[in-house]
């Protein structure tokens, strides 16, 4: 798809940092902790709909005490990810998906959708100009962050009539530590990420805020990773802290690729859907249904689950090497990265950096 053009007030110099720094900045990035340096800001008002935007210094901005996204929590976000191609280009991976996302997320915090071409065009807008700061190692690429929040002044419990929409970017190198190493996961077992009717599958803010307790009580059990159940029984696997979940079952010697089902409670990831798509590529079977935390114990101590792992934008695939629980420990594929999750792996981001054929039309000019 073709680069959009947005009208934007452009406050931008062309590089305020200088080539020195800016290169000292992206030396090992970790994962958002450095930003670049612009961002967009679009305005929306109930009266007038989405005003002209700016793109205009990375800084600090300014929020009335009595906004309400401080007091009632209206606060949605996405993020993907723009990779520098073998001839100096860059594309980023289906960010009309995003917008889309970011639209069923707004309507679900009762705030406004947004144009999916305004939403594409402000995140090129904001690479085109930062352009500077694509990384182009495979692995390394510059995570975008689009956000929406409630900025109208007022204390009654209703939606926001004002809000704002921000995008900014941060260069990414690998978002755990300890790279693609197998995670030690906790499940959950006394608090839920999201319950039938919820928020669940929303990106938004308040289910984050959520789920740091949870997520402190599997580091306190030496836990990379929270996994959460189900809110009613208690027993259905959903997903792993902000990451989609996939099982590989082995029948005749061949893959079965098996992911939770949408319910309602989980986040559909796009990352998700794309192994999905390329498990089909490869000739893997792929099921999205209900696999309960006993059937995933029972499947691994019987030999007939290979492999588990997560998928998400930020880390890509983490192999899940061992899953801990209230019962006891039981480790998967001796604590190593599998061969699929390592062949999804390579397939995506073979993709991503333009490595591969971009088969299903995922990459997106800038
Ligand atoms: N689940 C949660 C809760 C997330 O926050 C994310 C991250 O965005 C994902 C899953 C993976 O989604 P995606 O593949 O679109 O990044
Ligand atoms: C992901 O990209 O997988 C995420 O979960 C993003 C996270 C930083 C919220």
């Amino acid at each position: 798809a073709p680069a959009t053009k947005v009208d934007l007030e452009i406050l931008a110099t062309p590089h305020p940092l200088g080539d020195a720094e800016r290169a000292q900045r992206m030396q090992n990035p970790g994962f958002g902790r450095v930003f670049t340096e612009h961002m967009v800001v679009i305005p929306y008002a109930a009266d007038r709909g989405w005003l002209r935007g700016q793109l205009r210094p990375y800084a600090p901005i300014t929020l009335d005490p009595a906004a309400m996204v401080l007091h009632y929590g209206q606060a949605i976000f996405e993020g993907f990810k723009a990779y520098r191609q073998p001839d100096g280009r860059i594309k980023t991976f289906r960010p009309e998906a995003n917008a889309r996302r970011f639209n069923s997320s707004a309507r679900r915090l009762a705030m406004p959708e947004m144009p999916v071409d305004l939403f594409v065009g402000a995140v090129d807008a904001l690479i085109r100009q930062d352009r500077a700061w694509v990384p182009s190692p495979v692995g390394e690429s510059l995570y975008v962050r689009p956000l929406m929040f409630a900025t109208e002044v007022a204390l009654g419990v209703r939606a926001s009539r004002d809000y704002d929409f921000l995008v900014i970017a941060s260069p990414a190198g690998a978002y755990f530590p300890q790279g693609v190493k197998p995670v030690t996961v906790w499940i959950s077992e006394d608090f839920v990420r999201a319950a039938p009717g919820g928020t669940g599958a929303a990106k938004f803010a308040g289910n984050y805020a959520a789920s740091l307790l949870a997520q402190m009580n599997a580091a306190a059990e030496g836990c990379a990773q929270v996994v959460w159940l189900d809110a009613v029984q208690r027993s259905v696997v959903e997903e792993m802290g902000g990451m989609n979940i996939f099982f590989v079952y082995e029948e005749r010697g061949r893959p079965v690729i098996v992911t939770p089902e949408l319910t309602g409670t989980l986040l559909p990831g796009i990352t998700r859907d794309s192994i999905i798509q390329l498990a089909r590529d490869f000739g893997y079977a792929a099921e999205e249904r209900r696999v309960t935390f006993d059937e995933w114990r029972a499947a691994v101590r019987e030999g007939r689950m290979t492999e588990a792992f997560a998928c998400g934008t930020a880390a890509v695939i983490t192999p899940i090497g061992a899953v801990k629980s209230r019962e006891g420990t039981f480790s998967i594929h001796d604590n190593e990265t599998g061969p699929v999750a390592a062949r999804f792996r390579d397939a995506l981001l073979d993709i991503q950096h333009g490595l591969a054929p971009d088969r299903h039309g995922w990459m997106h000019d800038v």
